[in-house]
Parts: C-alpha cells; sequence; structure tokens
C-alpha cells in the first residue's frame, strides 16, 4: 500500500477518533462533541467513536447523541435536573460513531486509546489500520492506567507512530450505552519526552495538585510561556525513538520469560516465535528502563496534534474537561500509580467504596504502604505521596473503584498492570520484591479466580472441578 506523505499541514486540521466507548471513552467523545457544535474556531475536522461491537455503535447512533451527567451535582440520572445533563449531539457526517470494522479504512491523525490496559492488543490491527496510509504525522495517546501498554502498543505499530502515555484525573462511571455519570473533574496530563528538546528539559518541575483546580490552573498558566511549538523539530518527520538508558544485565535474561498475562498477553508456556520472542525481550527492557514508554522526537506536527494552543490539550481546556497540559513530569504519572496501587487493591479486597478506606486503620497502613512502595521505586519523596493520597481519597470517597466494578461484574481487573507491574518492576531493577504491591497483585487475581469458580461451579452444579482446572 502506497504511504501518503506527511498530509497535516498548518493549515488542515486533524481527523480525530476515540477508541472504546466506556466511561473515559464517552466522556472524552462528548465533551469533543460539545466543543464541535459550540464552538466557533474549528479544532478538528472529523471526530470518530469506535466502539467494539457494532450493536454499542448502532445504540448510540439511534439515541443521537452522549448523555453526560454530572454526580458532584446529583446523585442518580433519575434525580438530574435538567440543569445537570450535558446532551452532546452528534452531528454526521463529521462527527459520528462507527464499530472497529467499519472504521477500517477511514485514516486518522489523532486516536485517544480509552479501553482497559490488557485490551490495547486488542485494538492494536485497528489502529495499524488507521495510520498505514499517512502514519508520519500519527499520534495514539493511551489513557489507561498502570504501566507497560504504552511499550506494548509501540511494539505492535509502526516505529514512526508516536504513542504517549497520557494520565486522567477524570473519575467516571459508564452507567448506560451512551452514558456516563462524571463523579468529579481532574486534569489530564500528555508525557512528552525528548532529550533533544531543550525547552521541555529545562521546565520547572511542578508539584501539581491534580484534585486542586487552583493549582493545576496555575501550573497551566505558568506552562503558557513553555510550549511545545517551541521544540526544534521538523515539519513531516515522524516520531523517532531516542535511545534508552541500558538496562541492568541482570534483566536481560538470555532466555525469554513470558512472566504472565501481563507481559504480553501471551499465556505462560506459549511457544513464540522469533519474531515475537525479540518483541518480547524488547518489551521486557522497555519496561525496565522506561516504564512510561520511550522518550521520541516528534516532529511539528505531532507536537501541534498535543500542545495547548491548538491540539488535544487546548481542545480540552476549551471543552472544560481540563486543566489538560503537556509535560515532561513523570511525578503526575508516579503520584496516580500510587495512588491506584493501593486504594484500587485494597478496597476491592475488603469490597468497599474509597472514602470507607480512611475508617479502617489497618486497610489505610496496607494502602500507605502499597503507595509508597511505589514511590520509592520511582524516587519520589514519601512525603509527597501520603497527603495526596488522603486527599485523592477524600475527593472519591463515594466512588466504587474500577477494580471493584470489574470485580463485581466478573470482568478481567487492572490488577497486573498496577500492583503486579509494580511488583515485577521492583524485582526487575532493584532485585527486590515489593511485597506489598506483589501480595495485593496476588490476592486480587485469587479474588477473581475464585469468582471465576463459582460461577463454573453454578453453571455446572453435577460437575466438580479441582481447583488448579478452573479456567483463569
Ligand atoms: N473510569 C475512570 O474514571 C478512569 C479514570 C482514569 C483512568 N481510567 C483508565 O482509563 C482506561 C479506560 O477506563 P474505562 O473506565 O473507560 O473502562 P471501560 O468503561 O471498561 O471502557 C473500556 C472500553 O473499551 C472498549 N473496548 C475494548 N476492546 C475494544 C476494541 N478492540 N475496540 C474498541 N473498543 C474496545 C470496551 O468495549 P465494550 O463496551 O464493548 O466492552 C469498553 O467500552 C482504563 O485503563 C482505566 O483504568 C479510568
Amino acid at each position: 500500500m502506497e504511504v501518503q506523505s506527511c498530509s497535516l499541514s498548518p493549515s488542515r486540521l486533524p481527523r480525530v477518533a476515540v477508541v472504546g466507548s466506556g466511561a473515559i471513552g464517552l466522556t472524552l467523545f462528548g465533551k469533543l462533541v460539545s466543543l464541535y457544535r459550540a464552538s466557533s474556531q474549528s479544532f478538528f475536522s472529523s471526530l470518530t467513536l469506535v466502539c467494539r461491537t457494532e450493536e454499542n455503535a448502532r445504540w448510540i447512533t439511534s439515541r443521537g447523541g452522549i448523555a453526560l451527567y454530572h454526580a458532584s451535582k446529583t446523585e442518580t440520572p433519575a434525580t438530574c435536573a435538567s440543569g445537570d445533563l450535558e446532551w452532546c449531539a452528534l452531528q454526521p457526517p463529521a462527527v459520528n460513531v462507527v464499530d472497529q470494522q467499519r472504521f477500517a479504512e477511514t485514516p486518522v491523525d489523532l486516536a485517544l486509546v480509552c479501553v482497559k490496559s490488557h485490551q490495547v492488543e486488542s485494538v492494536a490491527p485497528l489502529l495499524r489500520r488507521m495510520f498505514e496510509r499517512h502514519r508520519e504525522a500519527g499520534v495514539v495517546v493511551p489513557l489507561c492506567n498502570g504501566i507497560g501498554h504504552v511499550a506494548r502498543l509501540a511494539t505492535a505499530l509502526p516505529a514512526d507512530v508516536a504513542v504517549l502515555p497520557a494520565v486522567t484525573y477524570l473519575a467516571a462511571e459508564r452507567i448506560e450505552r451512551h452514558t456516563v455519570k462524571i463523579h468529579g473533574a481532574g486534569a489530564t496530563y500528555v508525557l512528552v519526552r525528548g532529550s533533544s528538546h531543550a525547552s521541555m528539559e529545562t521546565r520547572p518541575k511542578q508539584a501539581i495538585n491534580a484534585f486542586s483546580r487552583e493549582a493545576c490552573n496555575a501550573a497551566n498558566t505558568a506552562d503558557q510561556t513553555e510550549r511545545l511549538r517551541t521544540l526544534p523539530a521538523s515539519e513531516g518527520v515522524g516520531a523517532t525513538r531516542l535511545p534508552a538508558p541500558a538496562p541492568n544485565a541482570s534483566s536481560s535474561p538470555a532466555l525469554p520469560v513470558v512472566t504472565g498475562q501481563a507481559a504480553l498477553a501471551y499465556p505462560v508456556g506459549t511457544m513464540l516465535q522469533p519474531e515475537t520472542l525479540r518483541a518480547t525481550r524488547r518489551f521486557q527492557d522497555d519496561m525496565h528502563s522506561e516504564p512510561w514508554g520511550p522518550a521520541l522526537h516528534l516532529s511539528a506536527a505531532q507536537c501541534r496534534l498535543l500542545d495547548e494552543d491548538r491540539g488535544l490539550c487546548a481542545w480540552l481546556n476549551a471543552a472544560r474537561l481540563g486543566p489538560a497540559l503537556v509535560t515532561n513530569d513523570e511525578r503526575p504519572f508516579v503520584e496516580k500509580l500510587a495512588v491506584n496501587c493501593g486504594v484500587n487493591a485494597v478496597a476491592t479486597l475488603l469490597g468497599v467504596r474509597n472514602g470507607e478506606l480512611l475508617h479502617l486503620p489497618d486497610a489505610w497502613q496496607v494502602t500507605e504502604s502499597a503507595a509508597m512502595e511505589v514511590a520509592t521505586l520511582f524516587g519520589l519523596p514519601h512525603a509527597s505521596i501520603g497527603p495526596r493520597l488522603r486527599q485523592i481519597v477524600e475527593a472519591t470517597s463515594g466512588n466504587v473503584n474500577s477494580m471493584l466494578s470489574d470485580v463485581l461484574a466478573g470482568r478481567v481487573t487492572e490488577v497486573d498492570a498496577l500492583n503486579g507491574a509494580v511488583a515485577r518492576l521492583s524485582i526487575s531493577r532493584t532485585n527486590r520484591p515489593s511485597v506489598v504491591n506483589a501480595t495485593l497483585a496476588a490476592l486480587v487475581r485469587a479474588l477473581s479466580q475464585r469468582q471465576h469458580q463459582a460461577e463454573c461451579c453454578i453453571a455446572t452444579p453435577q460437575q466438580t472441578h479441582p481447583p488448579d482446572t478452573i479456567h483463569r
């Protein structure tokens, strides 16, 4: 297939896809739909929500839009006053909803990947199709929690498509196929690192309180002078990977080890082909040295897709989903990982809402210990994590976290991308286990296994399974 030259000239507006119609995908898509309709300024030329199933795409299309409820004002949609509902009407053909099969031939410049961490492999073929004909200016931004998914996605896509991690402190819950309850606003960060990007390297490291709008706005304003547009990148050159720091010899095993579900989604014991072995080893090395993904040189076109003047961050801010900013600071990413590792796993094991952890001293101690292990692993001062953890739990006290929701619904959890990934990274980097995170990961996995076993027994009451033959 012929590859077109860089098609994203400064005058052409980008084509955007949101992949995944869950809580985060619907929220981002809905807000961008509202922006498209309301703003006199054009930000993008097309906006498409890509659902996993045709059924979901049809459902949303037939409803004509996305409903966003703001839970801070009311608790349930049934009791919502009209002012609490934000109706985001589709506007075909520019703003529409399709399923992943129907998306096949539509080119895209920027894809926001809003699937669970363990689902990124399933969207890789779709993303390859999106970018294969004009990939020089392509940018993929996964908004998954946890670590490992960026390296895995980058491994599965052409090298010149930039895969950049984003973290969002937004809290949302899908309550219908086209309806989301937004529990809380929060900052969104896109991580852009590149050693030749002098202006980014020298940007002041900011301790941004992701839950304080004031603090975020201040940080955002300070950032106005340090923009991506100042990067000395040439138009039309795709993302170039910078050399990674060499991992420890001890972390590069002589034989590839597939360490479980989270590694490359290959079951343990799978015989891998040479191509896959190379990808697996590269992924392990990447995870060791660059858990948030590799540092990249971005082209000017790619920078424009993201920045706070004309790109993704500008759109999210204009859509009042901000503050959103491009940063080279990993701290918001580490803090989110620490909070997720502590709060999600412990609240899931106890079956409680986040806020209850504060009233259970023993549980809170475990929560803090898990978060501190993450801080230690990434060299973050413990003093900064404790207050942040408490603040976030207070702000989300009524939430049933996503890990607990997944367990209750019998879905795969993200524990392997959170506590499990931290435990593996700790061994790889320091040769010491993160005992609390490894234990929490094992217990959450055991909880899911127990649930599967219970379901199997209910489904086939006459059959008795020895525990190790029931699917895991
Ligand atoms: N929810 C939050 O408040 C929040 C906050 C911060 C970060 N995050 C992170 O953001 C990520 C997404 O979370 P979420 O809460 O939005 O999850 P979610 O509600 O489970 O949504 C995931 C969506 O991905 C879709 N999907 C899976 N495979 C797909 C494929 N091959 N093609 C197209 N769509 C596909 C699923 O489709 P189906 O609907 O058909 O299953 C589902 O709609 C997670 O990593 C989460 O940890 C979430």
